[in-house]
């Protein structure tokens, strides 16, 4: 499974990509306001960081509007993908944009109908929100699991994102489900590395080699 990390925060994206665990970033309209910056340069220092998929979101509501940011922002970078939103427009733009050989990630996808909805108009990717969905009481990565079983049946090549990421068993769940991608947010990444018997660990042997005569 590919991780992505899921902020336009680009000192964050700069620390997990030197772990040399990151193939790719999201973003979306939310994570881009809270940077307070223009859309474009961010994306294109994004792209400068990490040699991957680099998700930015179109936020017209027709597919002509769509289909227009979808071939400004393919421009900026190779690695840019565009994200639509899971709407009729949205399914005409995607179908679009595959006609134009642009990459796509249909993004607020809560429905496995959604999901077969998305793929038929050639996704590349699609983005099942399982926090949102875990959030009102549905079981999230049910629907990945229902995703994924259904591409798998008909060797769909639509990958399949994890987003609206919680906490880590949420990563541990999608890597099981066998999940394309798991796009988690920093602050994830940073709970999924620590491990308090790894800190003890390392005290112990610090403390023991400072015995070792030198
Ligand atoms: C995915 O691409 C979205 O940016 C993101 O995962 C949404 O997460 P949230 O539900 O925590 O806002």
């Amino acid at each position: 499974m590919k991780l992505f990390v899921d902020t336009a925060k680009v000192e964050h994206i700069k620390e997990v990509a030197s772990w040399g665990v990151l193939s790719g970033v999201t973003t979306n309209p939310s994570l881009i306001a809270k940077e307070g910056r223009d859309f474009r340069p961010v994306i294109e220092e994004i792209c400068a960081i990490v040699d991957g998929p680099i998700s930015a979101e179109a936020v017209s509501l027709d597919a002509e509007g769509m289909l227009k940011e979808a071939r400004e922002y393919s421009k900026w970078h190779d690695n840019v993908i565009i994200k639509l939103p899971m709407t009729d427009e949205g399914l005409k733009a995607t179908a679009g944009c595959t006609e134009e050989g642009i990459k796509t990630n249909v993004t607020l996808i809560f429905s496995p109908m959604q999901a077969l909805l998305a793929a038929k108009a050639g996704a590349t990717y699609v983005s099942p929100f399982v926090g949102r969905l875990d959030d009102i009481s549905h079981v999230g990565m049910e629907l990945v699991q229902t995703i994924v079983a259904m591409y798998d049946n008909y060797g769909i090549e639509t990958e399949v994102i994890v987003a609206s990421v919680r906490s880590p068993l949420h990563v541990v769940d999608a890597a099981l489900l066998g999940a394309h991608i798991a796009t988690i947010p920093y602050k994830i990444f940073k709970q999924m590395l620590h491990h308090p018997l790894t800190d003890k660990g390392i005290q112990a042997f610090l403390d023991d080699w400072a015995k070792v005569p030198k």
